[in-house]
């Protein structure tokens, strides 16, 4: 059997994207291997939101360079959006990758291995760029990958990532995600109700749906149109799918049908992942984010009012160009204000070809990204300690997912040492997604289950699983 190397950085989308060519792969004869040594086929999926994923992926590759020397057979394929980014200039920087393949064009890369290995010419597949046609041929260009996968593909057997539209057509002025994952495109919902049927048809239980702006989701068929409230609607009807997220929301875009949805859905987390980037009007306005900090406030406002014990979580960037001290400080307000769960902080990192890069100046020091990131990240933290403090004594639903991290790391192998009266420290997702880790059985994994927290830190609550008897007992002191 042919052996696959696969390495993904990046964000979910991303995730999904391997576990989809893995699936074809595997279609073709191929089994995973965790040894780059051994594999005959060797791909990096990879990211170009920020430079240092882009730097470490080309220093990966000059790793390789004497494998390939070693066995020429061997074939080097670089996927994702660092390859639809920079196209020829990694065949350039590394002359012995084989293969780049854009996201876009991801369906290809079976015959795209077969052509390396057979003729040992550089195979380069990428979609159109944002100006290199009519709307129409660079959507078309850009093509949803979305074949049916097996079980053993995804991150556990009954969670399963399900991308509801491709692409972007915001143009943040820092991103490079619409000029690499092209066009905003929604995926007929009809095909996204049968993929869902299909999983929870083989156990599937909890469903995450994707898109860059998932809250965008518009598809017009005749006099009806269909938007994520509708999509959750529908999906909620399907039998044997527990739980719903989607992910990631564009502040503007979510509406009070939205809202409503998700308080009204028993089935839906309540959970939501809305980006503010910035508490400053003025760089949201660099930013051109399209909202102001009001108007951010106003919608969180009636989140947390409409969908009680909602989560929300955010994306900051911090010393994007020209962010004053002041600016930031408004920045350290609104997470102050805002009681996200927890917030992903990021430094300013300038991507060519962007507005941003085009139009200011990258001139906010390093240090100073440095220094801002870390007061607003221990800000977060102690938010986010605060707030899980609130769920000591208190019973949750988790839905659980499989060994903790650090039973993990200890190199448990529940597979041979699993069945009864076994434990092992367990993790799992509360509805409003906190992490929840406890003591439990391997045959739980998959389950939803009754827990109480006894302690909590900034990214984790630790719980019990609450028995019958005391179940009862709780009950009945109201708890
Ligand atoms: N530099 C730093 N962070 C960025 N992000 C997007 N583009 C950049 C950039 N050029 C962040 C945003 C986005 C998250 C996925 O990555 O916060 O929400
Ligand atoms: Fe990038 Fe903005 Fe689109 Fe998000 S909404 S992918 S930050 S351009």
């Amino acid at each position: 059997m042919p052996k696959l190397y696969i390495e993904t950085v990046g964000c979910q989308m991303n995730l999904l994207d391997s576990e989809l060519v893995v699936a074809s792969l595997r279609k073709e004869g191929y089994e995973l291997t965790s040894s780059k040594a051994e594999a005959d086929t060797i791909l990096f999926n990879t990211c170009s939101v920020r430079q240092h994923a882009e730097d470490k992926i080309y220093s990966a590759l000059g790793r390789l360079k004497d494998a390939k020397k070693k066995n020429p057979e061997k074939v080097i394929g670089v996927m994702g959006c660092m390859a639809q980014k920079d196209q020829k200039l990694i065949f350039d920087r590394a002359p012995f990758v084989d293969i780049v393949v854009g996201p876009g064009q991801l369906q290809r890369i079976p015959e795209l291995i077969r052509n390396a290995r057979g003729k040992n010419e550089h195979q380069l597949a990428v979609s159109l760029g944002r100006k290199e046609g009519t709307r129409d041929t660079i959507e078309r260009s850009h093509e949803s990958f979305d074949p049916l996968r097996d079980p053993t593909m995804r991150p556990t057997p009954f969670q399963a990532y399900v991308r509801i539209m491709i692409g972007c057509d915001k143009f943040c002025t820092y991103c490079i995600v619409p000029s690499v994952r092209g066009p905003e495109q929604s995926r007929p919902p009809a095909h996204i109700i049968a993929e869902a049927k299909q999983l929870a048809a083989e156990g599937c239980k909890e469903i995450n749906l994707l898109g860059q702006t998932v809250n965008s989701y518009k598809v017009r068929e005749g006099d009806r149109t269909w938007r994520l409230s509708d999509l959750l609607t529908a999906l909620h009807d399907i039998e044997g799918i527990d739980r719903l997220k989607f992910v990631t929301s564009y502040p503007k875009d979510m509406t009070d049908d939205l809202l409503a949805a998700v308080r009204d859905l028993p089935k839906c987390a309540k959970y939501l992942h809305v980006p503010v980037q910035s508490g400053s009007d003025a760089v949201l306005k660099r930013m051109k984010r399209g909202y102001t900090v009001a108007e951010y406030r106003e919608m969180l406002a009636r989140a947390y009012e409409w969908i009680p014990g909602v989560a929300v979580t955010s994306d900051f960037i911090v010393g994007f160009c020209g962010e004053t001290e002041e600016e930031f400080q408004l920045t350290m307000d609104i997470v102050r204000e805002s009681r996200f769960k927890n917030s992903f902080i990021f430094k300013y990192s300038e991507r060519p070809g962007t507005k941003g890069a085009e139009l200011y100046p990258d001139d906010v020091p390093e240090e100073v990204k440095k220094r801002r990131n870390n007061e607003l990240l221990a800000l977060q933290n102690e938010i986010s300690e605060e707030d899980n403090h609130a769920f000591l004594e208190r019973r949750v639903e988790v839905l659980v997912e499989g060994p903790s991290k650090s039973e993990e790391r200890r190199g448990h192998d529940h597979d041979h040492e699993g069945g009864e009266g076994h434990t092992l420290q367990l993790t799992g997702r509360t509805m409003c997604d906190r992490i929840v880790v406890f003591d439990g059985n391997p045959r739980q994994i998959g389950q939803t289950l009754p827990i109480t927290i006894y302690d909590a830190n900034a990214h984790t609550l630790f719980g019990a699983v609450v028995t019958e008897h005391v179940g009862m007992e709780l009950f009945s002191l109201g708890v």
